[in-house]
């Protein structure tokens, strides 16, 4: 089983990567390959809306040479995305948005001369998420967004992990670090479950 984690904090020793440690941990006991792509690391400019990618059908067809295409196909070749990122005004950070809008058309042909594949259509999404308000007003419209992302690109939604930023106390304890490994554990499950 393989997951592809796409990171979307700048903190590399941030909230989401401490967040995000115990789960890979765990993915690595439950032999499940993780890759972990810093996309603050990657060239991903934002989409331009001219949908030459709606009349490419067996592949993104994006017209802008940068990362996408790389990412693109490590989110083609995996059993689940895992969207991991803090909360920036209300939704997930400006490369993460700029890869769902890259993706969403690529990834999805619906306007073009005839209709086409879905290609991420076998894909499942989770989110893992920091955010300074409590998780259901910090996190919840970015949740709808990946819920409706999902809908619409024909991936399974799997579920969130959120935890609040308090800024106070430390944003790591065992309580924290248990639910990112029973998170691991239950997207794991699932999967095999769906897969027999
Ligand atoms: C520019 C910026 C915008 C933010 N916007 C929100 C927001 O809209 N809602 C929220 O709940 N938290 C918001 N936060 C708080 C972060 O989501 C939170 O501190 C998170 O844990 C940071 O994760 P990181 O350490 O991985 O960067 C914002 C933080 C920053 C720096």
């Amino acid at each position: 089983m393989k997951f592809c984690v796409l990171m979307g904090s700048p903190r590399k020793q941030g909230n989401t990567a401490a967040l995000l440690a115990p789960f890979l941990e765990e993915c690595a006991v439950l032999g499940v390959e993780a890759e972990v792509i810093w996309l603050y690391d990657k060239k991903i400019a934002p989409c331009l809306g001219c949908k030459v990618c709606q009349d490419c059908m067996d592949g993104p067809g994006c017209v802008q040479e940068d990362d996408f295409q790389e990412i693109f196909q490590s989110m083609v070749n995996c059993d689940a995305l895992i969207f991991a990122t803090p909360i920036y005004s209300w939704y997930c950070t400006a490369p993460m948005k700029a890869l769902l809008d890259r993706a969403i058309y690529a990834g999805k042909k619906n306007y073009g001369k005839q209709k086409g594949p879905a290609l991420l259509g076998c894909q499942r999404a989770a989110a893992i998420v920091t955010c300074g308000y409590p998780p259901e007003e910090g996190a919840g419209l970015w949740e709808e967004g990946l819920k409706r992302f999902c809908r619409h690109g024909s991936l399974e939604y799997l579920g969130i992990l959120c935890r609040q930023d308090r800024g106070t106390v430390p944003f790591m304890n065992r309580d924290r670090e248990q639910a990112a490994r029973d998170f691991a554990q239950a997207l794991h499950m699932t999967i095999r479950l769906e897969d027999l």
